[in-house]
């Protein structure tokens, strides 16, 4: 087989290259490792900087977030014997967020690529790059078959744990890390959601009260990496949700039986250089971050925006400006985005064993929000996702 862009991985990142890149009449192959319905059980963040929801619109993806995604102004901090604080990105920045799952974005996108007749090999096993500074390839097995495809460019959409990273060598790979002693367990229960996305700080943890339609709601709470989702009986997360969030808002909490419950770890992480000869990088594949400020959706489309932006040109203009400068350009955004989920991580949580003077900093953190409108607007600009760059 011989294709254009051979993409490894189908999540949201792969599947919006394969689309966008077809838009402009580039061929792809997505090769991914899950069966689809597999990929499309995955429950993940769900809430959309304004550029997201720009691109996906742009892109015809918008009809159902359109219809049942709900706009938010901003994000209401609540503090355990603080005023409450509102990130007021609608202010400051004259943008709004959506709340909209990633589970139907993905949804739209595998129906999408189907639609247009788009090449995706779902159950690819034994995927290898290879010569990906020369000629590139990329091998599979399926079935039992052996495969290749050959290609003039890879995209590394494979998430975390994929062979694509590894494939550029360690001893140019420079990798940045932090992880953190908790994790959050989340929930997801059919009943409807508070108004507000809400991050509430309390000294036993924090807890977050999301959403992804006018019916279904997500909960989570901070837990220690120890726990595993069968500690955390519905019983025992309602109260602790109901106990972490000041009363006027647990009154309104809808409470019901959980139909999904997880727990994810939090963890900073970044590779170097997002590309390597004929191989990019994008998402999860190259970045990780804390789900605090539901981040790394919007990453790997920002990712995507970039990258697609470089191939068409590539294709389209006989131009490789923006292909050369492609990691550059996608690891400032990347720093951005790290940087402040890093910042809302810290802010927002209980760390154990944390050091007073640390834990004096972060309180005076919550406080400067309060008082300092310049603070506010740094917080909102950098919330709401920064612009992509020209
Ligand atoms: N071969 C083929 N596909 C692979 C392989 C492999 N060896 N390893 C992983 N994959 C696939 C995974 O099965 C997954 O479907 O790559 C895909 C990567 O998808 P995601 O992990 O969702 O990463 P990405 O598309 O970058 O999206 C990032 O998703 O994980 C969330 O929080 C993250 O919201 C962020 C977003
Ligand atoms: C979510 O809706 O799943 C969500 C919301 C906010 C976050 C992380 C995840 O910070």
């Amino acid at each position: 087989m011989r294709t254009q862009v051979c993409i490894v991985g189908g999540g949201p990142a792969g599947m919006l290259l394969s689309h966008v890149l077809a838009r402009a009449n580039i061929d792809s192959v997505v090769l991914e490792r899950q069966s689809k319905s597999h990929v499309l059980e995955r429950i993940r963040a769900g809430v959309l900087e304004h550029g997201s929801v720009e691109l996906l619109r742009e892109h015809g993806l918008a009809e159902r977030m359109d219809r049942d995604g709900l706009v938010k102004d901003g994000t209401l901090i609540v503090w355990h014997e603080k005023d409450d604080f509102f990130i007021d990105t609608a202010r400051w920045t004259g943008k709004r967020m959506m709340a909209w799952g990633q589970t139907a974005i993905t949804e739209d996108l595998y129906a999408a690529r189907e639609r247009d007749g788009g090449q995706i090999v779902c159950e690819a096993d034994d995927v290898a790059l290879h010569d990906v500074t020369g000629n590139p390839y990329v091998t599979y097995t399926k079935d039992g078959a052996n495969h290749r495809v050959d290609c003039d460019f890879i995209a590394g959409c494979d998430g975390f744990h994929g062979p694509s990273r590894q494939a550029i060598p360690a001893d140019v790979r420079r990798e940045f890390e932090r992880t953190y002693p908790f994790g959050w367990i989340g929930i997801m229960v059919e009943r409807p959601p508070l108004q507000k996305l809400v991050y509430a700080y309390h000294p036993d943890g924090v807890a977050i009260a999301s959403q992804r339609n006018p019916r279904l709601s997500r909960y989570y709470v901070q837990a220690p990496m120890s726990d595993k989702p069968e500690d955390w009986s519905d019983e025992r997360f309602w109260e602790a949700l109901l106990n972490r969030l000041p009363d006027k808002l647990a009154n309104q909490v809808e409470t019901g039986p959980s139909i999904e419950k997880s727990m994810a770890p939090l963890r900073s992480f970044v590779a170097e250089p997002m590309r390597w000869g004929k191989l990019f990088l994008a998402g999860d594949a190259s970045h990780i971050v804390p789900p605090t400020g539901a981040k790394g959706l919007n990453l790997a489309f920002s990712d995507v925006f970039y990258l697609s932006r470089a191939l068409i040109h590539h294709y389209v203009e006989a131009s490789d400006h923006y292909l050369d400068c492609y990691s550059e350009m996608a690891l400032r955004r990347v720093w951005a985005a790290e940087k402040i989920s890093w910042w809302l991580t810290r802010l927002l949580h209980v760390f154990p064993n944390a050091d007073p003077f640390d834990e004096k900093l972060r309180q005076n953190d919550y406080d400067q929000l309060l008082r300092s409108e310049p603070a506010q607007h740094a917080l909102a600009y950098e919330y709401v996702g920064l612009p992509f760059e020209k």
